[in-house]
């Protein structure tokens, strides 16, 4: 009875490794939105919006109009070779990956009555 139990722990605490092990594949793919801001803070944030407001410099899209005008994988191309007037950052794949998240998380509905940033 007692092997039993133990067993059966065995069984749950593997299947929730499993679990928890495939999350953090995923995240490491689609990016992780809080990491993504705390670097978007960082290092994006002298040039551009985070949210819905106007740039700082007005010639970088505030991070909504990303939001609504670039897929996920167009946001990574971008950052793995930015062009035009945006800066080489050399990024880590992970760090584009939570970039693009959180751009793609952030508020875009001005009826929330946030700025846009999370
Ligand atoms: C020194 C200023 C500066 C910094 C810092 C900067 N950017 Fe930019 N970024 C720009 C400018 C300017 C553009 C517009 C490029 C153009 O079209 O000429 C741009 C464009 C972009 C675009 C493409 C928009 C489109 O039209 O598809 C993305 C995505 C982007 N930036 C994300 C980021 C992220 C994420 C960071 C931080 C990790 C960052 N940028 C940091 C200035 C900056």
């Amino acid at each position: 009875m007692v092997l039993r139990h133990a067993i059966s722990m065995a069984v749950i605490g593997l299947a929730m490794a499993t679990v928890g092990s495939s999350a953090d594949a995923q995240t490491r793919k689609t990016g992780d939105a809080v990491n993504g801001r705390i670097l978007s803070l960082r290092w994006c944030a002298s040039c551009h919006s985070l949210g819905r407001r106007p740039s700082p410099k007005a010639v970088a899209p505030n991070f909504a109009w990303i939001k609504t005008h670039r897929s996920a994988n167009q946001i990574r191309s971008f950052l793995f070779a930015p062009h035009g007037q945006m800066p080489r950052l050399d990024l880590s794949r992970r760090q584009i990956n939570d970039a693009a998240a959180f751009i793609k998380s952030v508020d875009t509905d001005p009826k929330s009555g946030r700025s846009g940033e999370i």
